[in-house]
């Protein structure tokens, strides 16, 4: 660690660009760990071996932001497609766009219906809860989108994920459901969307691709931690609950598990996400990938699939996302403290601050991070925090 400035351990989004940052701007020697086998974080893809498909290891990564800054910054390592995602859900044999739109609204009550006419409709079906504080996530969705529709998109896939019936499940889960009164069915409204045209992992390798970018994985931070020479900088993007050797109590988090298969077919879906709103089928939804780059025109007669279950995350599963309830509000707020107070160490990213971020958030606050904090750090010799 001699010649070590900056110990980063996470190679996501959040790692990947104070890593960056800091080789290219205040030319750092950045020592950057992973354990996992590859850089990328969440992010990461890979080119499968048997159909050469890109498959996105930890489940489809929709790249959006509304974010000049970061849409310019994250364009000097790679160009995009003009991909613009798009959902579909299955539910009773029938498939609907989504987010609930007015093709969705017309077909599911049979009738074509005008824009002001799916209005009063869809507003006195919430009706039912006029007058009444919702209790539970079943009567909030309700007073959002009427009965109706929140049996048909809501109840059975909301149960699934969370593995809870929604009258068992808080309110505050959800503050809004988007209905359009439109036929608008993109699923963004960002200004900047598309997918890294040749995939997530090229990303990273042209981030870290610089002398003073050391990068060590399959080293687990907590196995190193003993060694380190006393006060060295650290970024720390890992669990912040694991950091503390929980002993402030655990924070929730759901995972998924993926379900990959090959099918001999060239088109299994006809698009790339399909959720499954009934209850009775067990995954959640299935994802085509090769659907994420039309421009690819794959040459084979292959898909692949991906199936997803979500659960409640075990210690040995990966987090994926917050579950969030008031007591790991509290146990994280518990936790934020006594980051603060550790010397020299600076926690960011969705594990190290508990929040669910897009790529783009977790970029863009990278970004704030290395100007706030990483900078005066190491030009006006400010503790890093
Ligand atoms: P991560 O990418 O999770 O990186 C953290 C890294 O730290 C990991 O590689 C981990 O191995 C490493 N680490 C942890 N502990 C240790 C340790 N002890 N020692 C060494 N290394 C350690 N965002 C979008 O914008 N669009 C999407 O469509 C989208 N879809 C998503 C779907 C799923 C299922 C999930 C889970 C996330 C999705 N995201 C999406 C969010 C996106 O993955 C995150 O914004 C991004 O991963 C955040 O980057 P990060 O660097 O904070 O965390
Ligand atoms: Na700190």
């Amino acid at each position: 660690f001699s010649n070590v400035d900056l110990l980063i351990v996470g190679a996501g989004f959040y790692g990947a660009t104070i890593a960056e940052r800091v080789a290219n701007e205040l030319q750092k020697n950045v020592l950057l760990i992973d354990r996992r086998s590859h850089i990328g974080g969440n992010a990461y893809s890979e080119f499968d071996s048997e159909t050469g498909i890109e498959v996105h290891r930890y489940g489809a990564h929709l790249f959006h932001t509304p974010n000049e800054t970061v849409w310019t910054y994250l364009n000097r390592f790679t160009g995009f497609t003009d991909y613009k995602h798009r959902v579909y859900s299955t539910y009773r044999d029938q498939v609907y766009a989504m987010p609930i739109n007015l093709g969705t609204i017309s077909q599911f009550f049979n009738r074509r219906l005008s824009p002001a006419e799916a209005r009063t409709l869809i507003a006195d079906q919430a009706a039912e809860m006029a007058g009444r504080n919702p209790a539970n996530l079943e009567e909030k969705a309700i007073s959002l989108i009427g009965r109706p529709l929140y049996e048909a998109f809501i109840r059975g896939y909301t149960a699934k994920q969370w593995q809870t019936d929604p009258r068992d499940l808080p309110e505050h889960i959800i503050t809004r459901l988007p209905v359009r009164y439109t036929y608008d069915n993109r699923y963004f409204n960002d200004k900047y969307e598309g997918l890294p045209v040749d995939g997530y992992a090229a990303i990273f390798e042209r981030m870290l691709n610089h002398p003073k970018i050391n990068i060590a994985l399959g080293v687990d931070f907590f196995s190193l931690k003993s060694s380190l020479p006393p006060g060295l900088p650290i970024v720390y993007t890992g669990p912040i609950d694991r950091y503390f050797d929980y002993s402030e109590g655990e924070l929730g988090w759901r995972t998924i598990d993926f379900e990959k298969e090959t099918v001999n077919t060239g088109d299994f879906q006809g698009m790339a996400v399909m959720n499954y709103a009934d209850e009775t089928i067990p995954f959640t939804r299935i994802l085509e990938f090769r659907h994420f780059n039309p421009e690819r025109s794959y040459q084979t007669e292959k898909t692949v699939i991906v199936r997803e279950y979500s659960r409640s995350a075990q210690r040995k599963d990966e987090p994926y996302y917050p579950i969030d309830t008031r007591q790991d509000k509290d146990v994280f707020l518990r936790y934020r403290v006594r980051a603060e107070a550790e010397v020299n160490v600076h926690f960011g990213g969705r594990l190290g601050t508990y929040r669910y971020l897009d790529m783009h958030q977790a970029i863009g606050a990278a970004l704030k991070a290395f100007e706030s904090r990483v900078v005066p750090h190491f030009t006006e010799g400010r503790i890093l925090g």
